[in-house]
């Protein structure tokens, strides 16, 4: 069985279907972490995000697999294991620049349904059930308010120790959202078979559970 969990930036995603593939005994697949890694190599190579033939470029250069370690996913890229590098804003928002990008959603849709072909995956991202996984078995359309969002993020730079501002972290939230969800390729938008699941005023155990009560029904 696959489950297809998009939805904006904060809403919870990795978390919650970390935990519903754990329960199912299915991979998870992080997809956003390929888009980050290829905005790395694009951060790393002096790209910018406007430079649409250098990001095209880019793709037939960046060499991206995926491992699992220990149940974990670990993101390759040319032969060295950029997972740790992955989780900045500045990575974030190069990948949701790029990720505009055709060439760029060609080359990692392919990897991702490469991924799903021969296991049953819980994928999170933005495309999965419209564009990557359009028969899963279970889709679900995770979202949360901008306020919560931005508090979640906040909470969790405060307890790193991280400085953080939570203005600019909600104005970030929404830029971002503005560009996943209006973009030409692929944009993020929930597809027509899809469950919404509002997790503003739920915790995670409930919309874990409500995830994995639809499963039951598929
Ligand atoms: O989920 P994330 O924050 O790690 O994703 C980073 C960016 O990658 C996100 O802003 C948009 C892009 N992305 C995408 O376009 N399609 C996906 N399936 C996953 C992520």
């Amino acid at each position: 069985m696959n489950i297809a969990i998009d939805g904006p930036a904060g809403a919870g995603k990795s978390t919650i279907a970390k935990l519903v593939a754990k329960e199912l005994g299915n991979i998870y697949v992080d997809t956003g972490a390929m888009y980050r890694a290829m905005a790395l190599y694009m951060i790393k190579n002096g790209i910018s995000p406007d430079d649409v033939a250098s990001i095209e470029d880019a793709c037939e250069h960046a060499d991206i697999s995926i491992i699992y370690k220990d149940g974990a996913q670990h993101v390759i890229l040319n032969g060295e294991d950029v997972t740790g590098e992955l989780r900045t804003e500045a990575v974030g928002n190069m990948a949701s620049s790029t990720s505009v990008n055709g060439k760029v959603r060609a080359k990692l849709v392919s990897l991702q349904q490469k991924l799903a072909e021969t296991t049953g995956v819980v994928m999170d991202g933005r495309d999965i059930g419209t564009v990557v996984l359009p028969n899963a078995e279970v889709k679900v359309y995770l979202t949360a308010s901008v306020e919560t969002r931005a508090k979640r993020r906040y909470k969790e730079l405060v307890e790193k120790g991280q400085e953080a501002d939570f203005e600019a972290i909600a104005a970030d939230i929404r830029d971002r959202d503005y560009r996943d969800m209006n973009r030409e390729n692929s944009p993020l938008r929930q597809a027509d078979d899809a469950v919404l699941v509002d997790s503003s005023d739920m915790t995670i155990e409930e919309v874990v559970s409500a995830i994995l009560d639809l499963t039951k029904k598929a």
